[in-house]
């Protein structure tokens, strides 16, 4: 089994390289973000929560996505590994994954941290805004939230898993396959 996170800011691209990337090695895809549009979609009491969060940027209450994780896993009983998109998002969900996964015998094998410059990541949602029908793309202010919360409780993250020397820095700007490339030579070199 193997299991990688795939790391980064809003926008540095890792719903996109997550499809590449499930399509390749065969791994779940678990994407919170995925999840909760899902549960909005079909007008859940936590979709309705979650909305009013995410239409301003703001994280989803731990326990929530945490719980979430934890019936996701429970679902996928032998699976070849998971790729979490868009989790830990939080050093307390980070803590909460890392028990999840040991109470099956197994652990994040490496996070891949995608990095894009503040820049790029506004141009990247602001122009998927005028046709994904996202609401939490639709203007700066919103995207400046969702990325001010990646630098106030996310990216403390990547340090957690620092400190277990899992965390490998992949450029994340250029062409889309490229990308894919770079992140696809770390996990055939660990798996
Ligand atoms: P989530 O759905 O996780 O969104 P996000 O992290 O804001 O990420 P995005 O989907 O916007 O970007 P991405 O990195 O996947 O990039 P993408 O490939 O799409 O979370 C949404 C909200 O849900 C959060 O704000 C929060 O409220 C809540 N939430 C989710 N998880 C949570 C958690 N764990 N805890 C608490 N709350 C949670 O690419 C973006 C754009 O760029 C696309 O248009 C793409 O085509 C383009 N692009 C991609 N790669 C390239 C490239 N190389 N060159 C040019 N353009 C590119």
């Amino acid at each position: 089994m193997f299991n990688l996170i795939l790391f980064g800011p809003p926008g540095s691209g890792k719903g996109t390289q997550s499809e590449k990337l499930i399509a390749s090695y065969g791994f779940k895809h678990l994407s919170t973000g995925d999840i909760l549009r899902n549960e909005i979609k079909n007008g859940t009491a936590l979709g309705l929560e979650a909305k009013n969060l995410m239409d301003r940027g703001q994280l989803v209450p731990d326990a929530v996505v945490i719980g979430m994780i934890r019936t996701a896993l429970e679902q996928n009983p032998g699976v070849n590994g998971f790729l979490f998109d868009g989790f830990p998002r939080t050093n307390a969900q980070a803590e909460a994954l890392d028990a999840l996964l040991d109470e099956k015998n197994t652990a994040i094998d490496v996070v891949l941290a995608l990095q894009v410059s503040k820049k790029e990541l506004i141009k990247r949602l602001l122009n998927r805004g005028l046709t994904s029908g996202r609401t939490d793309d639709v203007n700066e202010s919103v995207i400046g939230s969702r990325i001010e919360e990646y630098e106030r409780k996310t990216a403390a993250v990547a340090d957690h898993y620092k400190k277990l020397d899992k965390v490998v820095y992949i450029p994340g700007e250029g062409s889309v396959d490229q990308i894919f490339t770079s992140l696809s030579n770390e996990i055939d070199t660990r798996s």
